[in-house]
């Protein structure tokens, strides 16, 4: 079996239940495959056998947290600032298990949580420029995370920079997005 390992302070007990389950011989006969260099490296303090995606490029299944959830389970995910990798890995899963308290619930996406985007450095204040006018996340502001890439607190003087050596833009919304399957074509097809 081969399972995704999210990141963040959820995703975190999820890698520890796998490490003890495989200490006691719960769990056999799986490799995991983290989405972060932290996890990476958590996942091997416990003895998880990894692979990347270069090895295997379908999951059974992944498992992760997330930073906003709607009514119809739209997430938003990237606060802790590994979305690439987890976008990468979790979308080649069978099943994707996202694991969530009510304190990440709301009516509607947008204000509740600033909607993370990861950009190359590459004259990222177009990009940002760019992204602010796209249609559907208009009146959002874009402001260039600093300090811990791990959170959006703006806790240092340096641009943050993720495992894949990218910035992040976060997106911050006075009223919700309201058609929010567009917004994600519009990302993602921003060049
Ligand atoms: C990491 O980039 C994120 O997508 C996290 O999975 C998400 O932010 C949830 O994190 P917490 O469990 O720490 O709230």
């Amino acid at each position: 079996m081969v399972v995704g390992l999210g990141t963040g302070s959820t995703a975190f007990y999820a890698v520890e239940r796998v490490g003890q389950k495989l200490k006691s011989g719960e769990l056999r006969d799986i490799v995991c495959i983290p989405t972060s260099e932290r996890t990476r490296e958590h996942a091997e303090q416990l003895g998880i056998p990894l692979v990347t995606l270069n090895e295997k490029s379908e999951l059974d299944v992944a498992i992760d947290g997330a930073d906003d959830v709607d009514l119809r389970l739209n997430l938003v995910k990237g606060g802790g600032g590994a979305l690439l990798r987890e976008k990468m890995v979790e979308i080649m899963s069978k099943k994707f298990v996202c694991i969530v308290d009510e304190s990440k619930l709301s009516s509607g996406l947008g204000p509740r949580f600033p909607l993370p985007v990861e950009i190359t450095p590459f004259c990222h204040e177009h990009t940002m420029r760019v992204i602010e006018k796209l249609p559907s996340l208009k009146g959002c502001k874009a402001v260039l995370r600093m300090g811990n890439v791990a959170n959006n607190k703006c806790d240092g003087d340096n641009i943050a920079v993720t495992d894949n050596g990218n910035y992040i833009v976060d997106l911050h919304f006075t009223e919700t997005i309201h058609d929010v399957n567009a917004a994600a074509r519009e990302l993602k097809t921003t060049v």
